[in-house]
């Protein structure tokens, strides 16, 4: 960040348990270590610690995550788990999960963790009893899902909804479509016109309903496929939402026993656990949706009770921080070997990017460190014939995520053997490289981390479990960077500014004001559409 901003404070009273880092001493240590690390190869690591596995990898429910392929020794973990105790990473996440106001700009509880049974006993927010929510709202998932699975007239879905409010049952229902046997489930978020017309061309409204996923109820894009959906329906179909904002979902036209409850203690981006999950209860049924939360709360058990050191998601959090902050990479690498999980980089994408993409901290000063690192990713080994070669030989170091189903859901073995060992394959050679000195085009410097983490299989189960160990990972670095990972005020300018654009390009408010490219760009618009 820029020299002029202003001074860091050291410890807050804004959000009791998190500090700046940078006043911690904690943190002067991981820095004079990583300088005594400069030079340090991981192969060299490997040969000089037979048990360097042994000590880096952690088993938990049929996921393995092995960190071993790392730019750390015993010492580095050691200095980043006291940095994570410096910044009271126990006490803020048994906070969340008993509802304290974390989210501190907006003054409100994070709760997400309760859709999935993990919640302390007898949690109240405003006055409303969390456990008693949740259970009359999955009786009511469960209700609307056997009625809409039941009624062999209904033949699809249609979820409409942006952001949090789509790109998560999007992604679940794609990596889980082998336990689909409901209706098709199809998905429309951007304001596209092309977007929502390709899904409405060959649908019938008769066998066709809506979900409308939106918690403000106000989100542009939602409302205006929504009402245009709506149109198109001319009323032969049925419209659920899914929002906190109930009279507006009655005043669009839906039925008050269709409308599923989204409060105020559940962010857009950790909604996939809630009603907003209602798409993925018609495409698998409720039984598949209870196993997938039950998979998020065998991690959230994990990040609660996992000594630190055997703790996947403060480990996963903790590894971000040295490389951001340690050494400067500025991007993560999440790298899916499995094509029914081809929307999971982009779910963490936002997850991670809208939660921790942020310069002020729980004080309002700008920070003087990184934050939350660029996301990229793909699929392999796909993704080994795209941006691959950056990966091993271009100018940044991009840390990444190997994430690698163990078993296969088809007959073609030896695809999947292939696949496998493409992923141990491609983390080997991050790692060792190859050097070829009298042909620097060919030299692989090697020395690039990444971590692999296998699950047992993909089913409702860990893929709930990973995505819940991935939240936690977010949570961890929010503590340590000390910001608010649960809001998201970045993204409100540019909806502003469009609202505004539109007016002028309807010739109803003057341009006047405007810098000269944008107005000229209003200008070739009207004159060329
Ligand atoms: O664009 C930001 C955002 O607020 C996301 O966090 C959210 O998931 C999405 O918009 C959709 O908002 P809503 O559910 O209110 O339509």
């Amino acid at each position: 960040m820029s020299n002029n901003l202003p001074e860091p404070q050291t410890r807050t009273d804004t959000y009791k348990g998190t500090c700046l880092p940078l006043s911690l001493r904690e943190w002067d240590a991981l820095q004079a270590h990583h300088k005594s690390m400069s030079g340090t190869q991981m192969r060299d690591l490997f040969k000089d610690d037979p048990q360097r596995f042994e000590k880096f990898h952690v088993k938990n429910n049929g996921v393995l995550f092995d960190y071993s392929k790392h730019l750390i020794t015993d010492e580095t973990r050691t200095l980043l788990l006291d940095l994570a105790k410096a910044q009271n990473l126990e006490h803020m996440r048994d906070a969340m999960f008993n509802g304290a106001p974390i989210n501190t700009t907006e003054n409100r509880a994070v709760l997400h963790t309760a859709l999935r049974g993990s919640l302390s006993p007898n949690v109240q927010v405003d006055g409303e009893h969390i456990q008693s929510f949740v259970t009359d709202l999955q009786k009511q998932m469960r209700t609307l899902s056997d009625d809409v699975r039941n009624d062999k007239t209904i033949t699809d879905v249609v979820n409409i909804g942006i952001g949090g409010s789509d790109i998560g049952p999007h992604m679940v229902c794609e990596a889980l479509h082998k336990y689909a046997n409901g209706p098709h489930i199809h998905f429309v978020s951007n304001i596209d016109g092309d977007a929502l017309l390709q899904i409405l061309d060959g649908l019938e409204p008769n066998s066709t309903v809506f979900v409308v996923s939106s918690k403000t109820f106000t989100t542009l894009e939602t409302i205006e496929n929504a009402k245009a959906a709506k149109a198109w329906a001319n009323g032969k179909s049925r419209f659920f939402a899914v929002t906190g904002n109930k009279q507006a979902a009655m005043d669009f036209g839906a039925r008050e026993g269709d409308i599923l409850p989204l409060p105020e203690w559940i962010g857009g981006r950790y909604s996939v656990w809630s009603g907003i999950g209602l798409s993925i209860c018609f495409s698998l049924g409720f039984t598949h949706f209870e196993d997938f939360l039950k998979g998020a709360h065998a991690a959230d058990e994990h990040f609660k009770t996992a000594p630190p050191e055997q703790n996947i998601s403060i480990l996963m959090g903790l590894l971000g921080v040295w490389y951001n902050n340690f050494f400067n990479f500025p991007a993560h690498g999440v790298l899916a070997y499995a094509k029914n999980l081809g929307h999971f980089p982009r779910y963490i994408r936002q997850i991670d990017m809208e939660s921790n993409g942020k310069y002020v901290d729980h004080d309002g000063n700008f920070v003087q460190y990184a934050t939350g690192p660029i996301i990229m990713g793909g699929i392999g080994t796909s993704a080994q014939h795209a941006f691959f070669q950056s990966l091993h030989q271009g100018t940044d170091i991009i840390p990444c995520d190997f994430i690698v189903p163990v078993t296969a859901d088809h007959d073609l073995e030896s695809h999947h053997t292939h696949l496998l060992t493409n992923a141990l394959a491609q983390s080997q050679a991050l790692m060792n490289g190859r050097d070829n000195p009298d042909d620097p085009h060919r030299h692989f410097s090697g020395n690039r981390p990444s971590s692999m983490i296998l699950i047992d299989k993909l089913d409702p189960y860990h893929l709930g479990m990973l995505m819940a160990l991935y939240e936690h990972k977010i949570f961890v670095q929010g503590i340590i960077w000390h910001i608010n990972s649960f809001d998201q005020f970045g993204v409100e300018l540019g909806k502003t500014l469009a609202r505004d654009i539109v007016d002028m390009m309807e010739g109803t408010t003057s341009d006047a004001h405007l810098d000269a490219s944008t107005k000229a760009l209003i200008a070739y618009i009207k004159t060329h559409s």
